[in-house]
C-alpha cells in the first residue's frame, strides 16, 4: 500500500556494520550522486550542466530539464563506481533545499521514489548545512574543525557566516542581502567580457595584476551581513568611464582590473570574518563553496593563521563545489540520530539553516 505517514524503520546496528548512504544533490545546475560508507566517500559523481555557459548564467527551466536527463545515469554511475548494489543501501539522502524549485523537485521525487521502492529510510538534507558539514567527510589530507567553529560558505549562490556549535546546532550570523560572492566575481568578469563562470578567470588575471591599481568602494553594511550589488555597479560605471577615454582600456589593463576587483571582494570577506571572530571569540574558521578555490582567499586565510592566530580549514575542492558527497555526510550523521523524513516531504526553495 502507498503510505504518506512516516514508516517505522529499524535502523541497522550502527556499531556492527557499515552504513551505506546514497546521496542526491540537484539544487542548482549540478546533478550529483554519491555513495558513502559511514564517513568515507566511495563515489561522488557530478554532471555539470554545460548548457548554461552560452547564456552567461543558470537558466532554471534548462537546469531542471537537464537534471531529469542526468539523474538516472548519474545514480547508476555512483553505485557502479562504489561497487554497491542498491539492495545494500541503508538510506537515501537528498537535498530538500534551498535552491531552484524545478531542480530540487527532480532530486526530491527521485529520492522519494527510490527510498519507497527499496523500503529504506529517506533523509532530507539542507544544502547550506551540507556545505558546512562537508568538513567531516573522511579525507586524510584535510583537518576537521573542532566545535565550536565559524563556517563561511562562499559560492555562486550563497554567502553566509554560521556559528557551528555541533553537527546540528548552527546559527546564521550573517548573509548576503543581495548578490552572492561568486555572483560578484562572475558579474564583474562579464562586464570585462570574460566568459561565464568568470570567477576562476578573475583569479587567474589577478595573480598578475596590482591589487591597488583601482580602488573600489566597500559597501557599508552593518554587522555580519554582506552586500555585493553596489560593487558591481561601481565597476560598471568605472569601466564605462575608462572605455570612453580608451576603448582598449579593459584589454590593456585586465590584470590590474581583476586584481583590484578581487582585492575589494576579499577585503569585504575578511572584514566580516574578523568581525565574526571578534564577536564570538571563536578562532576556528572553516570555509567552503566554489569561491573557496580562489587563490587570494586561501592566501588571506594562511596569513590570518600567522598574524591573528586563527586555525583555518578548507575541504578538498571536490567537496567545496556543489556535490552529493556533502549531502551524504549529513545523511550519515542524521542516520545515526534516526532522523528520517516521511513520503510527504516536499522540496523547499527557501530553506533556512535550523528551520
Ligand atoms: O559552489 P559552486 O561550484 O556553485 C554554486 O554556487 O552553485 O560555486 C561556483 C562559483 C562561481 O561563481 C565561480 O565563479 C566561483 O564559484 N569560483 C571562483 C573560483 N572558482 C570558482 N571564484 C573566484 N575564484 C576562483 N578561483
Ligand atoms: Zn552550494
Amino acid at each position: 500500500m502507498f503510505y504518506l505517514c512516516r514508516p517505522i524503520f529499524v535502523p541497522k546496528s550502527v556499531s556492527a556494520e557499515k552504513i551505506y548512504i546514497l546521496a542526491i544533490e540537484s539544487s542548482c545546475d549540478d546533478t550529483s550522486a554519491a555513495v558513502l560508507s559511514n564517513t568515507e566517500v566511495l563515489s561522488n559523481v557530478v554532471a555539470t550542466q554545460e548548457i548554461h555557459r552560452q547564456y552567461g548564467g543558470v537558466v532554471p527551466e534548462l537546469a531542471s530539464r537537464a537534471h531529469q536527463q542526468n539523474i538516472v545515469p548519474v545514480v547508476h554511475q555512483a553505485l557502479a563506481k562504489a561497487n554497491i548494489d542498491k539492495k545494500q543501501l541503508s538510506a537515501i539522502a537528498f537535498t530538500r533545499g534551498p535552491g531552484l524549485m524545478g531542480s530540487l523537485l527532480v532530486g526530491t521525487s527521485f529520492a522519494k521514489s527510490l527510498a519507497l521502492g527499496l523500503g529504506i529510510p529517506l533523509i532530507e538534507v539542507n544544502h547550506m548545512e551540507a556545505h558546512i558539514l562537508a568538513h567531516f567527510i573522511s579525507d586524510e589530507d584535510t583537518k576537521r574543525p573542532p566545535f565550536p567553529f565559524l563556517g563561511m560558505t562562499i559560492s555562486g549562490g550563497h554567502t553566509q557566516i554560521v556559528r557551528v556549535n555541533s553537527y546540528f546546532e548552527m546559527e546564521v550570523l550573517g548573509e548576503t542581502l543581495d548578490d552572492a560572492v561568486g555572483e560578484a566575481f562572475d558579474k564583474s568578469a562579464k562586464l570585462m567580457g570574460l566568459p561565464y563562470p568568470g570567477g576562476p578567470l578573475v583569479d587567474k588575471h589577478a595573480r598578475e595584476g596590482n591589487p591597488a591599481a583601482y580602488p573600489f568602494p566597500k559597501p557599508k553594511v552593518e554587522g555580519l551581513n554582506f552586500s555585493f550589488s553596489g560593487l558591481k555597479t561601481s565597476i560598471l560605471y568605472f569601466l564605462q568611464r575608462e572605455t570612453r577615454k580608451n576603448p582598449d582600456f579593459v584589454k590593456e589593463h585586465i590584470d590590474d582590473i581583476c586584481a583590484s576587483v578581487q582585492h575589494t571582494i576579499l577585503e569585504i570577506l575578511m572584514d566580516k570574518l574578523k568581525l565574526a571572530v571578534e564577536q564570538t571569540g571563536i578562532k576556528h574558521v572553516a570555509i567552503g563553496g566554489g569561491v573557496a578555490a580562489n587563490s587570494g582567499i586561501r592566501a588571506r586565510l594562511k596569513e590570518a593563521e600567522a598574524s591573528m592566530g586563527w586555525s583555518t580549514y578548507i575541504p578538498k575542492f571536490a567537496y567545496c563545489t556543489d556535490n552529493a558527497a556533502m549531502i551524504g555526510i549529513v545523511g550519515y550523521l542524521k542516520y545515526l540520530e534516526n532522523d528520517f523524513s516521511d513520503q510527504s516531504v516536499a522540496a523547499k526553495a527557501r530553506f533556512a539553516i535550523g528551520s
